[in-house]
């Protein structure tokens, strides 16, 4: 049984999140989708809104996911759970200056578990949570970048052309 984790703030989730968490089925048996508490304060959704956001958009993948929040340490969460291998997107250059040293600091405190990055499919690659949240805060339309549940959560928050 290999277990991956997917983890990260996940504000919220995106069409491009969905594309790798389909994709992890090719290489684990089961993914834990793991919401960070830490970045909280900052968020526009609460780790609660995050962890549902994910878990109504993820029903067509059944059992293959678990949808969960973690404070502190990924490699800790990631022992407790004995899960072998964090997997994380890559869309650009950019991201990988992220993921890198982040990958590294990870792999020297716990040289057991992997990082594995996918990288984004074309029709995703522009997608983030960042720009998701900016034209929400205009009050414009975000379907076309998050599922409908999420868009319609986003309308809640900021109504269409107000
Ligand atoms: O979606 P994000 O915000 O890019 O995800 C970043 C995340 C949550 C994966 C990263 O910040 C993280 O792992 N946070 C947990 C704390 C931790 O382990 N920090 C050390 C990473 S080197």
């Amino acid at each position: 049984m290999r277990t991956g984790i997917y983890p990260g703030s996940f504000d919220p989730v995106t069409y491009g999140h969905l594309d790798i968490i389909k994709r992890s089925r090719n290489i684990c048996d089961r993914l834990i989708v793991a919401v960070a508490r830490n970045s909280e304060k900052s968020c526009l959704f609460s780790s609660q809104e995050r962890m549902e956001l994910i878990q109504g958009c993820c029903g067509e993948f059944g059992d293959f996911i678990e949808v969960v929040a973690f404070d502190g340490l990924l490699v800790e969460y990631c022992r407790e759970r004995k899960v072998s291998f964090i997997i994380r997107g890559l869309r650009s250059v950019s991201d990988f200056e992220y993921e890198n040293p982040m990958a590294a600091v990870n792999r020297k405190l716990s040289p057991e578990i992997e990082t594995v990055f996918l990288t984004s499919r074309e029709e995703t690659s522009l997608i983030s949570s960042r720009l998701v949240r900016e034209v929400a805060g205009y009050h414009s339309d975000v379907s076309a970048l998050v599922p409908p549940l999420v868009a319609g959560k986003i309308r809640q928050k900021f109504p269409l052309g107000r």
